[in-house]
This record gives structure tokens, sequence and C-alpha cells, in this order.
């Protein structure tokens, strides 16, 4: 979780704006009542597209994606394509993986996050594109050495077949290269009023049971890059203090929360215990008190965060240095309204 915030931090003080577009496919099998595949398009870390084996089609999400396509219809005709045709390889591919790791029963998820950044200062691209299987790293895409990279034992003899698989690497990297930073400079093109915009959340003080955490919760806001604290008078404060992850709403907002261990604050210093909501350029803060009236307890049954479908896994990669990274990324889709929280470590 620090990492987030360190990460978050470094966004903070930069000043240049990274794009970004990010597909995930989420292939499950043994979960009854929910979709066998599920495909998301994220722009800047926004929904704007989606299509799963249910409703077998690719549907833009959003007015300016919905424009686009009204222009372009071509554009949605390509990921409808796509979503079904990924879907026969990615039945195929945990099918087999299952086979070979003798797995006959249980849930299983295969998923893939690829797509590629744009610092729109600099005009770099980096493409990514890696898979994860139960929630776990299993194998990712090398774009220097247009090598396969298995960081477990069970996915070399993928690696080693996807090696010889020439045509898709070649095929990967122009992807990388060319098409993935088009269409991503396309849509921030389209979505330039609606990415761009700056939207400060309401923020509420949350707590299941008198004994819970006091969760400080903020959502609606815009853009991701935003900042979250508890403080005692004018200090942040660390210890007892859990920050949550940002996590996408459905109508392209986010949410986070940080919680606060109250236990040991002695009634006459609640007053001096606040929240602080920040977006990243700073300008506005929201600060909340921690104020035992103003705390909602009545939230566990239709509260926000039940609302919430979460699909996520840890993505890694190898930074500039060479070392390998994780961030953990979550993919909320509101068509489900179960609680599928899948949470890996
Ligand atoms: C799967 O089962 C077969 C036969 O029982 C065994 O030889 C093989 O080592 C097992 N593989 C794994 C990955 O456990
Ligand atoms: C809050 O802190 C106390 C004292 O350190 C600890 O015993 C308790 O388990 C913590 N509560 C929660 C909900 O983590």
């Amino acid at each position: 979780m620090n990492s987030l915030c360190l990460f978050l931090l470094s966004c903070h003080v930069s000043s240049a704006v990274k794009h970004s577009l990010k597909y995930f496919i989420t292939a499950s099998s043994g979960i009854s009542d929910f979709p066998e595949f599920v495909g998301a398009a994220l722009v800047d870390g926004v929904l704007v597209g989606y299509c799963d084996s249910s409703i077998r089609r690719a549907e833009p999400k959003l007015d300016w994606m919905k424009e686009l396509i009204k222009k372009d219809p071509q554009h949605l005709e390509w990921y409808t394509q796509k979503c079904s045709g990924n879907q026969q390889v990615f039945r195929a591919n945990i099918n087999s993986l299952k086979k070979r790791l003798n797995q006959t029963e249980g849930v299983h998820i295969f998923q893939r996050m690829n797509g590629c950044e744009w610092d729109d200062e600099t005009d770099k691209i980096t493409g990514f594109n890696q898979y994860g299987y139960d929630g776990e790293d299993f194998i990712a895409l090398d774009l220097q050495t247009l090598t396969w990279i298995a960081p477990k034992p069970q996915a070399v003899v993928t690696k080693l077949q996807w090696d010889t698989e020439k045509p898709r690497l070649e095929h990967n990297k122009n992807y990388y290269i060319n098409r993935c930073p088009d269409w991503l400079k396309k849509y921030v093109k389209y979505g330039r009023s609606f990415l761009q915009r700056s939207v400060l959340p309401s923020v509420s003080l949350l707590q299941r049971t008198p004994s819970s955490l006091v969760s400080c919760h903020a959502t609606g806001f815009y853009p991701e890059r935003a900042m979250m604290f508890w403080r005692r008078g004018e200090e942040e404060i660390h210890e007892g203090v859990e920050h949550g992850e940002i996590l996408p709403n459905h109508d392209g907002s986010f949410q986070m929360s940080v919680e606060l261990n109250i236990s040991s604050i002695k009634p006459e210093d609640w007053r001096r215990y606040d929240c602080v909501f920040q977006l990243y350029d700073g300008k506005e803060d929201i600060i909340t008190k921690l104020d035992k009236t103003a705390i909602r307890t009545n939230w566990g049954e239709t509260g926000p965060l039940l609302l919430l479908a979460v699909f996520g896994f840890f993505i890694w990669r190898r930074n500039n240095n060479g070392e390998i990274t994780a961030d953990f990324t979550p993919i909320m889709n509101l068509e489900f309204m179960h609680v599928v929280l899948y949470v890996l470590t």
C-alpha cells in the first residue's frame, strides 16, 4: 500500500502528463453467474469500453467514446471481433493450463493486461503485455528483447512455446510501437475535456462497528492522481493508518479511502484529527474533522463499497534500473452487482 502512496506522490510532484491505454481481459472457469470472459478498455484509468461473453459485443462507455464510435463504426467492429476471438483463445489457454497443472475443478482465473503509456511532454511510449494466473504473475513480454519472461516455474513451458511464435512477437512489437499509441492519442484528443477536468469528491466518515477503523471515504474525484491522509494538528500520521486503493467508479470518476485506528485516541483529542484529501494540483484540499456525530455507521448493506465488483491483479514490470516492480490494478464493473473481490497476495 505504501508503494501506491509513493507512486501517487511522485505523480503529484511531476507536471508531465502520462496518458495510458490499458486493456484488461479476465477469463475464468468455475465461477457461476459471472461471464467466463470479460474485456475492458481504460483510458487514463477510466473505463471507456467493455465486452463480455454474455453480451457478445463491445460497447463504448462515456459520451466521447460513443461519439468517436459514431464517426468510426469500424473501430467498434474491430473491438467486437477481438472480443470474440480472444474469448476462444483465453478459453483454450485456461483449459490447457488447468490440464498441465492437474487442476480439474475449482475457480481459475487467467488475466491479461496490455496497452501502452504515452508521456505527452517527452513523447516517450512504453508498451506492456502481461498475464496473470490465479492471482499471480504468470508471464510477461519483454519488448526490448522480444522474449517472454516467466517468473514462475509453471510458466516456463508457456514461455518456451511462446518464444518460438515469431510472427506473434513481431505483431506485438508493431502493435505497441504503432497502433496502441496512435489509438491512445486519438482517444485523448476526443476525450480531452473529460480527461483534463478536475472534480473534487464528496468525503464521508464511515465505521462498520464501534471497534472498527474509521474510514475516510472520498468518491467522485477526477483525475486519478490524488492523495489522502490523516493528520494530527499539522502533522501527517502513519501509525494506525491504512491506505486503500484508488478504485474507478462506473461514471469515470474515482474513489479511495484511508482508515484510522481510533482505539487509542482520547475523546478530548478527537478534534485535533483531520482527514485530508488532495487532488494532484493541490489547489484545494478537502478537510474533514474527526467528529463522532459525522460518522456514518449504517452503510454495511448499501454502502458504496459493496456496490463494487473488483477484479485486479499484480502487474509487474522492469523499470529503468532493471528492477521488477509491482502495482495492484483493480478493475471494476458495475454491470455485475456481485462482490467479486479478488485480492491476491
Ligand atoms: C500431474 O499428474 C501427473 C500424473 O498423476 C504427474 O505425473 C504430473 O507430475 C502432475 N503434474 C503436476 C504439475 O503436478
Ligand atoms: C487498533 O489498535 C489497537 C491497539 O494497537 C489494536 O489492538 C486493534 O486491533 C486495532 N484495531 C483494528 C481494527 O485494527
